[in-house]
């Protein structure tokens, strides 16, 4: 009977050449694993720093060391070199901030010395409360603030901002604890990295940097993130 020809290579390296090609390839997988361990490490200290970073503006914000103050004394300041002005219950002194308000001078004008918690929240986002929580100078005596603080990979407090499967009260098997440390996981990435530059780059027109694309980057593989 005929045989067919062997598929078989007979290798011609010898053993030295094998050992030192085993050597290099061992070599090269050492260096990749230690690359993909720096990058690693350089997202977590991002990641890390950034986290530090909202927490203690949160925690900034959420400290009262400021002084008590009443509807009345802030109802005094209402000119044009006394400017101050209520909102969640807090007293802001925008005298310094009036002709750098992206908004225009005249409308803050138009709430000197009264509570513009309905107007501000119509027309910002809570968030630009962090970046000028300088311009706070007290609180109102005996009142508290009533805005939820939120914190990055938590759950909307707004009835029905939520599909049901994620309110706590839903119980599956096909929904387990890993599904929503997944999903917390996600929303912690999103809210931290990628929602301020996506409103950042809305405003602006521009494209998204390359370090928020090297974030979205699978840290364990190294390609983009399905
Ligand atoms: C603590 C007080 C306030 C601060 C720190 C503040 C800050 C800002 C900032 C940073 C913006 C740029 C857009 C943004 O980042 O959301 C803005 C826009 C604006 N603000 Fe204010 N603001 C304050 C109070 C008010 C009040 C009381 C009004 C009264 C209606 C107002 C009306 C506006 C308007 C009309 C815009 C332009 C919105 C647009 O172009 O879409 N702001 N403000």
């Amino acid at each position: 009977m005929q045989t067919g020809p062997s598929n078989k290579t007979i290798s011609t390296r010898t053993k030295p050449d094998r050992e030192q090609a085993s050597s290099r390839f061992k070599a090269r997988k050492a260096a990749k694993a230690a690359q993909v361990a720096k990058e690693i490490a350089e997202i977590e200290a991002t990641k890390e720093a950034e986290a530090a970073k909202l927490a203690i503006m949160a925690e900034k914000d959420s400290q009262d060391t400021t002084k008590r103050l009443t509807r009345e004394e802030v109802a005094k300041n209402n000119t044009e070199d006394s400017l101050w002005t209520i909102v969640d219950h807090k007293v802001y002194d925008l005298t310094d901030f009036i002709d750098a308000h992206p908004g225009g001078n005249v409308v803050l004008k138009q709430f000197a010395g009264q509570d513009a918690t309905t107007a501000f929240y119509n027309l910002h986002r809570h968030e630009v409360l962090h970046k000028y929580s300088d311009l706070r100078i007290g609180t109102l005596e005996g009142e508290k603030s009533e805005v939820i603080e939120p914190h990055a990979g938590d759950l909307s407090q707004v009835p029905y901002a939520e599909p049901l499967w994620l309110t706590p009260a839903f119980k599956s098997p096909y929904y387990n604890e890993s599904h929503h440390k997944l999903r917390k996981a996600m929303r912690e990435f999103v809210d931290t990295h990628v929602s301020p530059e996506a409103h950042e780059k809305e405003l602006d027109g521009t494209y998204i940097s390359q370090e928020l694309v090297a974030k979205i980057r699978c840290s364990s593989c190294g390609r983009a993130r399905p």
